[in-house]
């Protein structure tokens, strides 16, 4: 249903985003998630035709975003970052304005409204102005007007930035009643959201994709692990590392490199097992190895982004 090929957006000389590509099925609801200035709402921005990208290529049903923009529109429904809203009219005047702006025939609108209304939960506001709702009724207004024509697929760029922790549930709740038969990407910084309404990942840091996942996987990696090189020598690989395998703590052994004799391998070991330092010595000694090397390593960039990512304050 999306499909976005090596996209690249440059402001002026400075990086927005760099050979972005991920593809979202009909009926998924893929996660976007990202620091602060990673190039989400720029890739968002993009698809929804909003502005061109410098190169690569995007295209939403098929519809490429640049050369077939009008079909594009048409099948997306966007919540910005900030949605421009009216705040000296009511929520049914606006989104009978805007149903006119996506030229939706005069007839329909008065029923249309009413029933995204229903579907947000705004009809206990219907009769104030947006300017005296508060956050999360305002985002509410927003997906309706995202939602205004039906659209096919969703684009909403951090539902839920700046509401207050119920205001939260109940949005993401809407979102996920929302999805059924929609294709949607939804984008935030923070990895709960993700798990609570995402079958898919996509993460991006620095204008670029660094990892794709399920919520499940990236949450089993975040349960730390600490990394270990480890240089034996005097026996040959598979030797080795049939007997590290023995050792309970550790998770999982990478062969980063070695010769004949003389192997160096990366080893995860599960958090607060001090007993590694009896073990692999107790190891390597009772075969005659030799224990040259053990040095903890540090995180990868990608351990360090994952961790940036998952903090909920
Ligand atoms: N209009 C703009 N002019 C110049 N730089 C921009 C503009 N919009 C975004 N950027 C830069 O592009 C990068 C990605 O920004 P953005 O897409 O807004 O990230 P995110 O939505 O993930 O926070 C950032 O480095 C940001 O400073
Ligand atoms: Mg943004």
């Amino acid at each position: 249903m999306i499909e976005v090929k090596n996209l690249t957006k440059h402001y002026g000389n400075q990086r927005g985003i760099k050979d972005v590509s991920f593809a979202v099925e009909k009926g998924e609801i893929l996660g976007f998630l990202g620091p602060n200035g990673a190039g989400k709402t720029t890739t968002m921005r993009i698809l929804t035709c909003f502005m061109p990208a410098t190169s690569g290529m995007a295209k939403v049903a098929g519809y490429d975003v640049f050369e077939d923009s009008m079909e594009v529109r048409r099948r997306i429904g966007y919540l910005p970052e900030t949605v421009p809203l009216y705040t000296d009219v009511s929520p049914p005047v606006y989104l009978r304005f805007v149903a006119g702006l996506k030229g939706i025939p005069g007839k329909e609108v008065k029923k249309k409204v009413a029933e995204v209304m229903d579907d947000v939960g705004l009809n206990e506001v219907s009769h104030k102005l947006i300017g005296e709702l508060s956050k999360g009724y305002r985002q509410r207004v927003g997906l309706a007007q995202a939602l205004l024509h039906d659209p096919e697929v969703l684009i909403l760029d951090e539902p839920t930035i700046g509401l207050d922790p119920r205001q939260i549930k109940d949005i993401r709740n809407l979102i996920k009643g929302l999805a059924g038969k929609r294709t949607v990407i939804l984008s935030t910084h923070i990895l709960p959201e993700v798990n609570m309404t995402c079958k898919r990942v996509v993460i991006i840091n620095e204008g670029r994709i660094v990892a794709e996942d399920t919520p499940e996987d990236l949450t089993q990696k975040l349960q730390r692990s600490t990394k270990f090189e480890l240089r034996i020598l005097g026996a040959g690989q598979n030797e080795i590392q049939d007997g590290l395998q023995k050792i309970k703590p550790i998770k999982k052994i990478t062969y980063l490199k070695g010769e004949e004799k003389d192997h160096l391998f990366l080893v995860d070991i599960k958090e607060n097992s001090p007993e590694i330092f009896r073990e692999i010595p107790a190891l390597v000694s009772q075969n005659q190895w030799g224990l040259r090397e053990m040095k903890p390593t540090g995180m990868s960039l990608e351990d360090i982004f994952i961790q940036l990512v998952t903090e909920e304050k």
